[in-house]
């Protein structure tokens, strides 16, 4: 591999797959189709994407074979946590990219009384994030076995391995179609930007910019642009109602003397009920806009 081109890892297949490949594609990265698949090039930016398992981004972060990676909070987090594994707390979080939503949790048999963690004394809990189920029983008092499996934890309960489990949810349809419940949250999860802190001067600066697009890309999804006719005696009271907006833009209208055009960014989301404390402020000819690309 061209050590002149920034490398991301990201996950090939899963919660984080499709999500990642439409950030870089908002970022203006387009890829060719590579054959294989796992390392696709850009065609407009120096950079390679590696399509690998979640489980090892963190891995190839580290060891400086990408730079970049994107890979949810719950791996490395539980890479982190795990004394044995490696120097993984060199691995900087570089932004929350407010997708791949899920959480590690405790689930018990549907038909158990769980009346509080209690319950787990003395019991058997299967998982595949030792680390972070270690750490939780420890800061609970909790003393329970642990037996570490690689997948398909969710059959361990019905097989007798496990009294319970600690595992990934998401919309929580496996626990279900298992017999499980959800009883304890450890960990709340999202999809990350990280990256190794230990490169050099030309990549270093490739990947600054990546970094400013990713930002660029999220601060705009999450910003709407608003554009409102206002009476000049309410300016005040409606500048109040915009949600965090800047210093909105005040334009004159043509022929009015006591109406303006406001023109404001929000950085965050306008909801119907907004638009009508605007309006019953006087407000009229109201758009609310998303915006296609941001930069400061
Ligand atoms: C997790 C977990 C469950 C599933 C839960 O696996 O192990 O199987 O997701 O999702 P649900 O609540 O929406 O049913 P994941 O897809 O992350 O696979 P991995 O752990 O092998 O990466
Ligand atoms: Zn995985």
């Amino acid at each position: 591999m061209e050590s002149s081109r920034l490398k991301i890892a990201i996950q090939k297949s899963g919660r984080l797959a499709e999500h990642s490949l439409k950030l870089l594609a908002k970022c203006g990265i387009k890829l060719e189709k590579s054959k294989d698949q796992l390392l696709c090039r850009a065609q407009n930016f120096p950079i390679d994407v590696l399509l690998v398992r979640d489980d090892d981004i963190p891995a190839f972060v580290l060891t400086d074979v990408c730079q970049l990676g994107i890979v949810g909070e719950n791996v490395l987090n539980e890479l982190q946590v795990q004394p044995e594994s490696g120097n993984y707390s060199n691995i900087q979080v570089v932004k929350k990219l407010g997708f791949g939503h899920c959480r590690l949790s405790l689930a018990v048999p549907s038909e158990v009384v769980y009346a509080g963690i209690k319950y787990l004394n003395g019991k058997t809990i299967a998982t595949s994030y030792k680390g972070l189920l270690l750490e939780y029983l420890k800061d609970q008092n909790v003393n329970a076995k642990i037996v570490t499996m690689n997948g398909a934890v969710e059959i361990a309960p019905k097989t007798q391995l496990a009294d319970a489990i600690c595992d990934l949810v998401s919309t929580g349809n496996t626990l279900a179609s298992n017999g499980l419940k959800e009883v304890e949250v450890i960990l709340n999860s999202q999809a990350v930007l990280v990256r190794n802190p230990d490169m050099n001067d030309s990549l270093s600066l490739l990947s600054n910019r990546l970094i400013t697009r990713v930002r660029a890309v999220l601060k705009a999804q999450n910003s709407r642009y608003i554009v409102l006719h206002a009476p000049v005696s309410m300016l005040d009271d409606i500048k109040g109602v915009l949600p965090g907006s800047e210093a909105p833009t005040v334009i004159p209208l043509k022929g009015s003397d006591d109406q303006v055009a406001v023109h404001a960014v929000s950085d965050e989301e306008i909801f119907w009920n907004t638009m009508e404390d605007l309006k019953a402020k006087g407000a009229s000819s109201i758009l609310v806009m998303p915006i296609e690309k941001m930069m400061d």
